[in-house]
């Protein structure tokens, strides 16, 4: 059997609550499987079906609504958002057993997160906690891109942050003294509870931050850094600066609250839905904010997207450390996730062994 690509008994990030409008049918490859997204008329709540018809395997997703059913737009089959077949125009009743697989979905923290597992173990409380997308008075921002490259080259990428002062110099990187070490610098990275905690802290800065971190222009500060990730690869990066030397738990109020998730488009290509809060520059408006999407979009399309697509095309495999790479310091938080996702994969491949192999389609 091939090695597992997909973790499957997990929520995944499918779309942004704005990316599915209200009346539109929104179809996305997850996991290797075509998903159709749209909304309820009377709440708005979201359905996640399989885009693929039972009848001659049509994409659901070009056919029409009928209220809260999906007609196919090949021979006019409908399906309700249970996922039954409610009208077959051939016969006086739909056909028994007619039906196209229904996802769990939860529309939480701006994001409609997706179950492609065994839906028996869907639990909306393992939803990793973005709440503060919540956060009106933050003015939450996110957004959708997609990279050539396997998810898990996400959790590399942002689980060693080092690559700031490197690949990000002319960018988001400017802040630190020197790209290399610096002295009095802590990096520490640790799991728990299914987590991965790591945590840059960065002294005694005097150059000015790229944003504004609460700290009075001219006085050092120290800048710190926490990751929160969660399988399969949901991270939660909290920046935040305090006059230099003092202890960063007196920190009341990060100055940004990142959120980037990724989740497998294929095995070899990835959505990846980021977005931040903040405290600084609140007065923007509407344009002001689209120009801050399209900063942070930029600088992934010009930077981080070309390097893990490039990391793709070195690689063999999706395992990492089948091709022996080098591992530093810095590397302990991504090689801790890597370390339980792969725990993942074999224990749901090791769950799957005595079951039945599927009719061999596409999706
Ligand atoms: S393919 Fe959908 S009704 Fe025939
Ligand atoms: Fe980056």
């Amino acid at each position: 059997m091939a090695d597992p690509e997909f973790i499957l008994n997990a929520w995944h990030v499918g779309a942004l609550s704005h990316e599915v409008e209200a009346e539109a049918l929104f179809p996305r490859r997850l996991l290797d499987r075509p998903v159709l997204f749209y909304r309820r008329e009377r709440d708005g709540t979201p359905v996640a079906m399989l885009d693929r018809c039972p009848h001659r395997f049509a994409f659901l997703s070009k056919g029409r609504r009928s209220g809260d059913d999906i007609e196919c737009i090949y021979h006019g089959l409908r399906f309700g958002p249970d996922g039954r077949c409610t009208r077959s125009p051939y016969q006086d009743s739909p056909p028994p057993g007619a039906a196209v697989e229904i996802f769990p979905v939860v529309e939480r923290h701006r994001m409609i997160w997706i179950w492609m597992g065994d839906p028996a173990q869907a639990d909306p409380a393992t939803i990793p906690d973005h709440s503060h997308m919540d956060r009106e008075d933050m003015r939450p921002l996110l957004w959708h891109v997609q990279f050539a490259g396997n998810w898990q080259l996400g959790n590399d990428n942002l689980m060693e942050l080092s690559h700031l002062f490197w690949l990000h110099t002319s960018s988001i990187g400017g802040w630190k003294p020197d790209a290399g070490a610096t002295p009095g610098e802590v990096y520490s990275a640790r799991s728990a509870d299914g987590k991965v905690f790591s945590r840059t802290l960065v002294p005694d800065i005097t150059r000015p931050g790229v944003f504004d971190n609460n700290i009075p222009a001219g006085q050092a500060y120290d800048q710190w850094t926490a990751t929160v990730w969660e399988a399969p690869a949901n991270m939660r990066v909290t920046m935040g600066a305090v006059p230099a030397g003092d202890d960063p738990a007196s920190l009341r109020q990060p100055y940004m609250e990142q959120t980037h998730c990724i989740t497998p488009e294929t095995a070899g290509s990835s959505h990846y839905f980021s977005g931040f809060t903040r405290t600084f520059e609140l007065d923007r408006d509407a344009e002001g904010d689209r120009r801050f999407v399209e900063f942070f979009r930029g600088i992934f399309e010009r930077e981080d997207g070309p390097m893990m697509e490039d990391i793709e095309l070195q690689m063999a495999s999706h395992d990492l450390f089948a091709h022996h790479p080098l591992v530093l310091p810095r590397d302990r938080g991504a090689v801790l996730a890597r370390r339980m996702v792969a725990q993942r994969l074999a224990g749901e491949q090791a769950a799957r062994g005595n079951a039945q192999p599927e009719p061999a389609l596409a999706g």
